[in-house]
């Protein structure tokens, strides 16, 4: 039965059981492993390790290739990330890597459609092939069709529509609210035919639908993400009925096109739709944000891009190989698999730590150095890797480099300002406040 219709979902509790069986028993199992010592139950519930997580990340690699949790596996280890995101051996299974089949089946029947975040089927993040390579063929066929390079110069425009507004603005600015999340949401929101007066709410939805990515939120921050999960769909509804009614010339206008057997249903459109939206905002964010961070640092490495402005392409990709917004992804072991020489037992849940990866002094010398000339920068595994790797690289590295030659071109002085706060996400990482004047 589809769960629209379910009457598990109707229920008023429905909301609170779908928490309690997916986040609730997470959480409470991760608290008692963080107090045994249990190194993935530390990363989420540790402030020390959730503040700096690399320190953790270092610790797992001194432990070996793949660790053992109580609950979990994981691997900070470049190669072993490789091979399990390209392996066939691994899925995702169904955006919920740890926990047994029936058990997400039961959890997710307690949710209506419009409650279902980015890790629901059927979005692209939470199918397997066969079914994940037809979704990511009808999205990257049009991504290809349409060259990144062609929107530079759109996403210049936005970039100092951008500044132009900030350097109106007297005194302090918080450069992710002026800035590092307004330049993508416009671009997504252009790819999408998002009208301008809507972006800052799908900003704010989004924002709470992000959240849905850390395993074991609390009751009251699953409400807020299913809150924004909820608005996001139901606005994502209204649009596709009127596109439908009238073919407008972007992205979401040319899924809802489709015909024949490439037809994609509401169900399968609304799921595309706040994928691509939340994937093309929540990640590049931090991407800038995390950049200028860095580069208040590191003046040394900002006085090198000052020196010799043709190296913004590999700083980005130093930023996301040194400070990535997106630190893991999951994935289940489906049969026995041989990762560099071990076996992985099928059933297991290994977590592909991407940035400790992208520390790996076996790929990357001297790793924890922050340097926006290393000749392989762009090793990292930032936008993972195999069936899943991120159809939105090129758009995202054009963005980020954008973003960051106008920002500096426009203050060459632009100095922190106050407090930096981090967002309250683990999985996605990035500055939710960056204080700064020109
Ligand atoms: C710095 C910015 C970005 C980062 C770090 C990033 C990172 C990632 C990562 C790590 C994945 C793979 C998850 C997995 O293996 O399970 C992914 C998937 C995805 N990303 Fe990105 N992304 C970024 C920007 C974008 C943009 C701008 C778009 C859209 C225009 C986008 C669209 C997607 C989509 C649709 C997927 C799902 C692909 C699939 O499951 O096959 N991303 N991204």
């Amino acid at each position: 039965m589809d769960s629209t219709t379910s009457s598990r979902s109707a229920w008023p509790g429905a909301l609170w059981a779908s928490w309690a069986l997916g986040c609730g028993l997470k959480r409470a199992g991760m608290r008692v492993g963080a107090r045994r010592g249990d190194p993935f139950a530390r990363l989420e519930f540790d402030p020390g390790l959730r503040a700096d997580p690399y320190p953790g990340y270092e610790a797992l690699r001194a432990s070996g290739t793949i660790v053992r949790g109580a609950v979990v596996s994981g691997t900070v280890d470049h190669a072993a990330c490789s091979e399990i995101l390209r392996s066939p051996a691994f899925g995702v299974a169904e955006g919920d890597a740890a926990m047994p089949a029936w058990l997400r089946r039961l959890r997710r029947s307690f949710l209506t459609v419009e409650q279902y975040g980015p890790l629901e089927p059927p979005s692209m993040l939470a199918v397997d092939p066969p079914l994940h390579t037809r979704y990511r063929r009808l999205v990257t066929r049009d991504f290809a069709a349409r060259s990144v390079a062609g929107l530079e110069t759109r996403v210049r425009e936005v970039a100092r529509g951008l500044l132009d507004e900030m350097a109106d603005a007297p005194g302090e600015v918080d450069l992710i609210g002026a800035y590092a999340g307004r330049l993508p949401v416009a671009v997504i929101g252009d790819l999408l035919g998002v009208p301008e007066d809507r972006r800052q709410d799908l900003l704010r939805w989004g924002d709470g639908a992000a959240r849905l990515l850390d395993p074991a939120l609390s009751w009251r921050e699953y409400q807020e993400a299913i809150d924004g999960v909820r608005q996001l769909q139901e606005w994502f509804g209204g649009q596709l009925d009127r596109l439908r009614r009238e073919s407008e010339d972007h992205l979401l206008g040319r899924l809802v096109d489709l015909d024949g057997p490439d037809a994609l249903t509401t169900h399968e459109l609304r799921a595309t739709g706040l994928l691509l939206l939340g994937a093309g905002f929540e990640t590049t964010v931090n991407l800038i944000g995390n950049a200028v961070g860095l580069l208040f640092d590191h003046p040394e490495q900002r006085a090198a891009l000052r020196d010799d402005p043709s190296l913004w392409a590999n700083a980005v990709d130093e930023t996301l190989r040194f400070e990535p917004p997106v630190q893991l992804v999951p994935r289940q072991a489906y049969e026995d698999a041989e990762v560099r020489g071990g076996t992985v037992r099928a059933g297991t849940t290994v977590l592909v730590m991407l940035a400790g990866a992208n520390r790996d002094p076996e790929v990357f010398a001297d790793p924890g150095r922050f340097d926006v000339t290393r000749p392989d920068a762009g090793a990292h595994l930032a936008f993972s890797s195999g069936a899943h790797f991120c159809p939105g690289a090129g758009l995202a590295r054009l963005e980020g480099r954008v973003a960051l030659e106008e920002l500096f071109a426009r203050f060459p002085d632009l100095r922190p300002a106050g407090e930096r706060v981090r967002r309250p996400t683990r999985v996605l990482r990035g500055w939710g406040r960056l204080p700064v004047a020109a």
